[in-house]
């Protein structure tokens, strides 16, 4: 594909960012939404081909949708990393076929690996987002901090809440771990520090707003893992305190049919969590898009089966007849790896 060709094809790159909440409300309801994460721009991506043909009818970018480091201290390596995804032509054959779609980061595309509120190219690294994803001008994300965001999809009584948390912009430093790359020790800590926040209580208060609106579905998207234990990278349960936040606050507004959906561990898996939450809660991570950890092995106390160690994709398929879900990771030919069925009517407060 020509170069100028591919130029165009990034600036058409509005997706639903740029549609009013009203056109939002005015879409059929949706029955098929996929997501990824992990997509190193400088290698091949052909999970893509395998994304369109399932034809998802959105699709959620959740996070290190680049790899761009801040090593050079300066903005030159993130920009060159949204460059060339610019130029991947799987990547924009995909994205510029793919009209409806959402995107968040994690640590690889807010520049600092594992980064948190510390990073000092914070500001820049969020402006080159807005302008990769065309954030249009009007965007709330363009006048607050961070980028988090929600958006409700579908007619009354058929509809999707996407919510999208920023895991970085505000989170405190992580505890370092005293056994690198001990099982379960890897690199990070538990850490009751209250003072300790991983969304901040802008943060906490918009979601506690979003938590409120009504929705049958609501998909909370978080860059790194909620549900899982038993390693030591990365994930809410380094922060004890915020996760039982998360899970409080989800009893405490009465919010059905929440599903939670993780990238960033270059693997994927499914997870069930029963204990100190309102209903019993489902995560599916799906990691990564190019990156996967073909010998990661880790204790799964919440996890549903074995982790999927390929790269891999996640589907949502909604049946709105019989209130069934089907959650499924899928392979590069499609095929799903690891599934699980949920029933709506489970995924509410007793
Ligand atoms: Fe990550």
């Amino acid at each position: 594909m020509a170069p100028a060709v591919v130029q165009r094809r990034a600036l058409a790159l509005a997706g639903l960012a740029g549609l009013a909440q009203p056109a939002l409300a005015q879409m059929p309801a949706i029955r098929r939404i996929a997501f990824g994460s992990c997509s190193d721009q400088r290698q091949p991506q052909p999970i893509w081909q395998a994304v369109s043909a399932y034809d998802p009818e959105f699709f959620i970018f959740a996070g290190d949708n680049v790899y761009g480091g801040l090593r050079r201290h300066d903005l030159a390596e993130l920009q060159q990393a949204y460059a060339d995804a610019a130029q991947h032509a799987e990547f924009m054959s995909f994205i510029s076929r793919q009209r409806n779609f959402a995107a968040i980061w994690d640590d690889h595309d807010f520049g600092v690996n594992d980064g948190g509120v510390e990073n000092p190219f914070k500001q820049q690294a969020k402006q080159a987002f807005l302008e990769f994803w065309r954030v249009p001008n009007e965007d709330v994300r363009r006048k607050r901090d961070g980028l988090y965001y929600h958006l409700t999809l579908g007619p009354m009584g058929r509809r999707i809440q996407i919510i999208l948390l920023d895991t970085r912009w505000f989170r405190s430093p992580l505890r370092i771990t005293d056994k690198r790359g001990a099982p379960g020790r890897e690199r990070y800590l538990p850490d009751d520090d209250p003072a300790k926040t991983l969304l901040g209580e802008e943060q906490w208060a918009w979601l506690s707003e979003c938590l409120r609106e009504p929705a049958e579905l609501r998909l909370i998207v978080s860059s790194i893992q909620v549900l899982a234990d038993g390693h030591g990278w990365e994930k809410w349960g380094n922060f004890p305190h915020e996760r039982q936040r998360l899970y409080d606050l989800i009893a405490h507004t009465r919010a059905r049919g929440v599903v939670f959906l993780s990238g960033d561990r270059h693997i994927g898996a499914i997870y069930r969590e029963s204990s100190h939450v309102p209903y019993p809660l489902t995560e599916i991570t799906s990691s990564g898009i190019n990156r996967s950890f073909a010998t990661a092995r880790e204790q799964g106390p919440n996890r549903l089966g074995e982790l999927f160690t390929r790269s891999n994709f996640g589907t949502i398929e909604i049946d709105w007849g019989t209130r069934r879900l089907d959650l499924a990771l899928r392979d590069e030919s499609g095929s799903a790896q690891r599934q699980v069925q949920l029933a709506f009517d489970q995924l509410r407060p007793g």
